[in-house]
């Protein structure tokens, strides 16, 4: 029988996760006594990424198995309020700036407003943002809002509908655009729209791109990377950054501009001598690994230190099992030290994590 690998881990976390009752903390060999969250290979994360659910409404085949992950039961899931609990530890006694919101999609999360609301008590000033598919956003911005939501990114990866409906497996393209335009009317300005790189969509990218300018969003494109839970991502078939400025450069001038920072992710370029730009995510052919500023917390509430690395450290075990916030800022900052150089998708012996995309959250 052929094993499916449905994307989350083979055991539960907490089982298998350093962390668990009588586990030792991580190993902090040679770390300096400093307060934020440094590795071995000196970079120092400041930008924390929160999966509150497995949970989406979409599925789209580079992400999600056409029957969705395997539900994480409600007792394993962080609470709003160990969300915010951790928000404030990391950034009181870590030094995070920046926490993002993801899921599978964390709209999908009813009591969204009060995490954000939690996490801006317990972090004032930190800015707080989510990454979702738009699909609901109208309804609920608002309250979002309103609870300390201060950035939105939304994945639309083409404005096509029937594309749309068979990347997604969803006819639900309207539904994402009203979102996009709620969250645009409501002032969370930049709006960033992401489009993952596929083959089918390519021809259409540059479409996206003058919809995107049209509709005052900042467009990124991403590199697919091997995170889809049906393992049918293939070196060989994956559209490189090159590609897709060739395919641009058809339809537009681009001037590079470089990085709104060093760790950012996206590579940007001048559309059309600007202001507006078109960014581009190139994790597997220029990969910035080196520059990596993230920690990440998983909606079981395991510290995961890379979206390719598979050892995770359990702190819901410690935040139930009555420790002190400064016994969790000691074993985070403990993962942390012990994160992996990058995500070797280039060595011979890579292999994609247990974990896909839609239980990490991007
Ligand atoms: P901004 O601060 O708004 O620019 O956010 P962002 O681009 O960091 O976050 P977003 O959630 O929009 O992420 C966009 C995409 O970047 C994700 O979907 C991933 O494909 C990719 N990405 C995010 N973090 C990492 C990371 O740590 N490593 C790699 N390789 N890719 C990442
Ligand atoms: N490679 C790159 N990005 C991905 N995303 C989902 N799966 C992949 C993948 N295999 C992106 C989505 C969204 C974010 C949550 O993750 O487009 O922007
Ligand atoms: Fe859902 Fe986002 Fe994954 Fe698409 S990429 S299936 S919208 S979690």
């Amino acid at each position: 029988m052929t094993a499916v690998n449905l994307g989350l881990p083979a055991r539960p976390a907490g089982s298998n996760a350093l962390g668990a009752p009588g586990a030792s903390a991580p190993s902090t060999a040679g770390r300096p006594d400093v307060p934020g969250l440094v590795d071995r290979f000196g970079r120092v994360a400041r930008d924390l990424r929160v999966s509150v659910t497995e949970k989406c409404s979409l599925r789209c085949t580079y992400c999600m198995p056409a029957e969705g992950l395997p539900s994480i039961p409600r007792e394993q899931l962080l609470t709003a309020a160990e969300i915010g609990r951790l928000v404030g530890i990391g950034a009181r006694d870590l030094g995070i700036t920046e926490v993002r919101f993801t899921g599978g999609e964390p709209l999908m999360r009813a009591d969204l407003a009060e995490i954000v609301g939690l996490s801006a008590d317990a972090a004032p000033g930190v800015d707080l943002s989510i990454t979702t598919n738009g699909i609901g956003l109208d309804h609920r911005i608002r309250s979002l809002v309103d609870a300390g939501l201060t950035r939105v990114n939304v994945s639309l990866d083409t404005v096509d509908r029937a594309h749309f409906a068979s990347l997604t497996r969803r006819d639900r393209l309207p539904a994402v655009l009203a979102g996009i335009r709620a969250a645009h009317d409501a002032g969370l300005t930049p709006l960033k729209v992401n489009a993952v790189l596929m083959r089918e969509t390519l021809a259409g990218a540059p479409d996206l791109l003058a919809w995107a300018i049209e509709n005052d969003c900042r467009l990124r494109f991403i590199e697919q990377m091997p995170l889809d839970a049906d393992h049918n991502w293939a070196r060989d078939n994956m559209v490189p950054a090159a590609e897709l400025l060739d395919v641009l450069g058809t339809r537009f001038t681009l001037i590079e501009k470089g990085r709104d920072d060093p760790s950012a992710p996206a590579e940007e370029w001048f559309v059309n001598g600007g202001p507006a730009t078109v960014g581009i995510i190139a994790s597997v052919t220029r990969s910035f690994c080196s520059a990596c500023d993230r920690t990440r917390i998983t909606a079981e509430g395991t510290v995961r230190s890379c979206l390719f690395g598979d050892q995770e450290t359990d702190l819901r075990g410690l935040l139930r099992g009555g420790a002190d916030d400064s016994e969790i800022a000691r074993w985070w900052r403990g993962a942390m030290w012990n994160k992996q150089a990058g995500h070797g998708i280039d060595s011979a012996t890579f292999a994609p994590p247990q974990r896909s995309m839609g239980a990490i959250g991007g």
